[in-house]
């Protein structure tokens, strides 16, 4: 039939064209994913960001997300949600907006984006981790973020970082300003 031109394939279609900056880091070692996550979690934009984390299994994505939770001021555990698809946090650093971590490894059901009420999730206020963001194209907005892990050898990881939208610049900004390998 037609080339399919909906909604789902035009919002796939700017996923791919909207990048508006990029930037590449070099991490020496975990202790630099934690200063990294740090200087993400500075600004007052964090509390709204949708950031897509690429790179394959043990790149880092999920300790990422762990930094970044924990400069954020959640203390209790933080697992990986390669089941569940999503938890959920409330940050004391967020001030009432929630944070969702996902990780769309698992996820291969287009309805379960309705079930889940992951269009809500998405559409509402609060931080937006996605781990396999791939796994969900056509379903995911345009991330503010998106970064790209990957594994140099046994502590060093590389991260290019592309900033999709004008909030997404703002937080390479923060970076630019205190991120330090
Ligand atoms: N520079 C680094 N940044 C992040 N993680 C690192 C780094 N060096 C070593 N690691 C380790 O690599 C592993 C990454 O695992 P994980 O975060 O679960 O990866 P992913 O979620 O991408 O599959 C962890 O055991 C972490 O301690
Ligand atoms: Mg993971």
């Amino acid at each position: 039939m037609g080339v399919e031109t909906g909604p789902l394939a035009q919002q796939a279609f700017l996923r791919i064209l909207v990048i508006l900056e990029t930037r590449d880091y070099l991490w020496p070692d975990e202790a630099a994913c934690e200063r990294f996550a740090q200087a993400l979690a500075h600004g007052p934009e964090i509390g709204d960001a949708c950031i897509e984390l690429e790179g394959g299994l043990g790149a880092g994505k999920t300790s990422l997300v762990r930094h970044l939770l924990r400069a954020l001021g959640v203390t209790g555990r933080i697992k990986s949600p390669s089941y569940a698809v999503v938890e959920d946090y409330a940050p004391p650093a967020l001030q009432g907006r929630p944070a969702h971590h996902f990780d769309f490894y698992r996820f291969n059901d287009p309805r379960e984006w309705e079930d889940a009420g992951f269009r809500e999730l998405f559409a509402a206020p609060g931080l937006k981790l996605s781990e396999w963001p791939q796994k969900a194209t056509g379903m995911l907005p345009v991330p503010d973020l998106r970064l790209t892990l990957e594994v140099q050898d046994e502590h060093a990881r590389r991260v290019h970082a592309e900033a999709g939208t004008a909030r997404g610049q703002v937080l390479l900004q923060h970076l630019d300003r205190e991120f330090q390998a």
